[in-house]
């Protein structure tokens, strides 16, 4: 450990870098594309998911602590209120929410890792959610 503390291990590096990444986030859209209790959510999204595949793995590779290309790529864009334009309601947040804990369990996460990043994701799809709602009164 350095003084300043930046050889701390970030949640990228535990997860096992890019391709651990990539695993669940191939999975959450697999499960997206394949299983009929997600169809509100897929029939959201563009009909090639190829596109989202990679900013998803690309956006979370960043959050995670690893490499932030993503965000030098989308300087300036900020997640939330690039949601803010969509009709996401109650249960296409769930379905998010559902599909990526899913996706997760099943890609060999750390157990207590998928819990904080399924609490941060329920966070954040309920604040989408929220937005939305609102924006409808
Ligand atoms: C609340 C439930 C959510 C719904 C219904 C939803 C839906 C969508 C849709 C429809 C798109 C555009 C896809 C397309 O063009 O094909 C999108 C883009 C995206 N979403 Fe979500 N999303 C949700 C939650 C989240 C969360 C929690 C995150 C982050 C952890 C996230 C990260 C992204 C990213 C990174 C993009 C791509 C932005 C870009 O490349 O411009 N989404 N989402």
């Amino acid at each position: 450990m350095s003084e300043s503390g930046t050889s701390a291990t970030t949640p990228y590096d535990s997860l096992g870098g890019e391709s651990a990444v990539r695993r669940f986030v191939d999975r959450f859209y697999d499960l997206m594309e394949n299983e009929a209790e997600y169809a509100a959510l897929r029939a959201m999204h563009a009909p090639d998911l190829a596109p989202m595949r990679r900013s998803l793995t690309g956006f979370l590779t960043g959050w995670l602590g690893g490499p932030r290309h993503w965000f030098e790529e989308n300087v300036g864009v900020c997640v939330m209120s690039a949601h803010a334009v969509l009709p996401i309601s109650a249960e296409t947040s769930q379905q998010w929410t559902d599909a990526m804990a899913r996706a997760l369990a099943e890609s060999d996460v750390d157990a207590d890792l998928a819990t904080r990043m399924n609490d941060a994701f329920g966070k954040m799809a309920g604040g989408m959610a929220r937005m939305a709602a609102n924006r409808n009164n």
